[in-house]
């Protein structure tokens, strides 16, 4: 985050509005508990706060989001963070494109903005620091000199835990809908795509290849929460702790190509994910990125395993799970 250590004004891009960041995320899910454990063991902090349970990068102990109990695992909301003198901007251009104010849910009052997006999920709109990278940091490659052993023993290796959330995926039933809204809505900007099949968004003010992601599926849903970690080493790791706590089940290592990150996705216990994810493409504050609309076989990856039959399954539609 930008107010790490030496504080540094965050970077923004002069005269455009839109959200600069994902600032946190809310779970619903029917047992707490579980959520605890799976985020635990996947390398987050996990703190009890009031009746929620908040996820916490270990490094900074910024909160990425809360789990509430609920009936089924859905995402509440999400807010997104924008920058103190554009608040007023947001509210006065939410007035112009109709999109109605709404009162927060029980138990989140904030002076945000609250509104429904597209699909009828609750987003708010909120002073808060730019979590998204103002630039990009280069992946973290450890390699020795001659004459030295580099990999240590596995009881001895030393895994670095997701240093922030880089984004969100959703499933959505319809991207020409999602692009345009959090286009227009919140100012984010078309990275990729294909057809009509995925769309990956990014923040005008410098932010990875996509803040928020949209799959196509016939229900709204989350498809997967992704966790930047700084080195390949981290994601493999990563997944063999995991593995190791019997969440055997997921994709990867492979490689995208829209984003260009490394992968590797743990299925959680409500049938979707949680990615590590190492070296995504950014988007700097000063660039016209030119989304371009990609064919679907040139698009998903560029090398790994073949894909689990359910990668794509929203089970949120079905309010089920894999189990
Ligand atoms: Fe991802």
């Amino acid at each position: 985050m930008t107010a790490i250590g030496r504080y540094q004004q965050p970077v923004r891009r002069g005269g455009l509005l839109g959200v600069h960041s994902i600032g946190e995320f809310v779970l619903t899910v029917p047992d707490v508990e579980t959520a605890a454990r799976f985020y635990g063991h996947f390398g987050l902090d996990t703190l009890a706060d009031g009746n929620s349970l908040g996820l916490h990068s270990k490094a900074d102990a910024y909160r990425w989001g809360r789990v509430v109990e609920g009936p089924r695992k859905a995402m509440q909301h999400i807010a997104f963070h924008c920058f103190e003198e554009d608040l007023g901007r947001f509210r006065r251009h939410l007035e112009h494109e109709g999109v109605p104010l709404i009162d927060p849910p029980p138990g989140f009052d904030s002076n945000g903005l609250w509104f429904r997006d597209h699909d009828g999920m609750l987003i708010e709109i909120r002073v808060g620091p730019k979590t998204s990278p103002d630039r990009k940091v280069p992946m973290a490659v450890q390699s020795t000199p001659a004459g030295q052993r580099n990999a240590p023993y596995r009881r001895l290796s030393d895994r670095v835990p997701p240093r922030r959330l880089s984004h969100i995926l959703r499933f959505t039933p319809d991207i020409d809908r999602a692009v345009a809204f959090y286009s227009r809505i919140l100012g984010l900007r078309l990275s990729d795509r294909s057809a009509d099949a995925i769309a990956f968004l990014h923040g005008v003010h410098g932010s990875d290849h996509h803040l928020v992601a949209f799959a196509k599926s016939n229900a709204p849903g989350l498809h997967h929460l992704s966790w930047d970690v700084p080195a390949i080493e981290d994601i493999g790791l990563g997944a063999m702790a995991m593995a190791d706590k019997g969440y055997m089940k997921g994709w990867g290592f492979g490689r995208h190509v829209l984003g260009s990150n490394y992968f590797h996705y743990v299925q959680d216990p409500w049938g979707s994910f949680s990615e590590y994810s190492c070296d995504i493409d950014y988007v700097p504050n000063t660039m016209d990125w030119e989304g371009v609309n990609h064919p679907m076989e040139d698009g998903f990856y560029l090398w790994g395993p073949n894909l689990p039959p359910d990668f794509v399954h929203n089970y949120e539609a079905e309010g089920g799970s894999p189990t």
